[in-house]
């Protein structure tokens, strides 16, 4: 592995997180192309932009269990192995205990985020929200990009690594200009 790869599972352990350090969750439909993209680079830009004890979990699931125990689609593997990513993530659905193991559950589009709020327990932790309320318009959609061509790929990862940055700015206040 040369020095500029990071692996994913590097966060994991959370040894050395924050006493407040949050666990966050990216959910989209089958959790195998938005998703784990978002979790891969989510982790890749927290760490490069030195937020990396402000989190204790971060991972990705899907609202449908078509794919639970799959790799991620290839076009995502080589998509985040592009910007030096590596990904060991196993598709897996939403679980209701999710609703109190995260702080933020963070939905690609508005079809998951109903999904995630209607299987969301009254009284859980978790604050569900659409990922791209922290994007410029408040209500940008990461597309569903599995029909498509690579360019939905390449959108779908500029979307998230700046919604990454908003989510810093927004929740710890950081510096994190694009
Ligand atoms: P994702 O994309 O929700 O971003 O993982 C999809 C993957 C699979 C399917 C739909 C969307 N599918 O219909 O199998």
């Amino acid at each position: 592995m040369s020095s500029s790869r990071v692996a994913v599972e590097d966060l994991d352990a959370g040894m050395h997180a924050d006493p407040d350090a949050v666990n966050v969750l990216f959910v989209c439909l089958g959790n195998i192309c938005r998703s784990p993209m978002a979790e891969g680079a989510f982790r890749r830009t927290v760490q490069q932009l030195g937020f990396k004890n402000k989190f204790r979990r971060i991972d990705s699931c899907g609202t449908a269990s078509y794919h639970s125990g799959e790799r991620p689609d290839p076009r995502t593997i080589q998509l985040l192995a592009k910007h030096g990513i590596h990904t060991s993530h196993l598709a897996r659905q939403l679980a209701t205990s999710d609703f109190n193991d995260f702080d933020y559950i963070l939905a690609m589009d508005d079809a998951n985020l109903r999904d995630i709020t209607s299987a969301q327990p009254k009284g859980s932790k978790a604050k569900v929200m659409l990922f791209g309320n922290f994007g410029d318009n408040k209500r940008e959609q990461v597309q569903d990009p599995y029909y498509g061509g690579q360019a939905g790929f390449d959108k779908n990862y500029l979307q998230i690594v700046r919604f990454t940055k908003g989510f810093l700015r927004e929740v710890f206040g950081a510096e994190a200009d694009e």
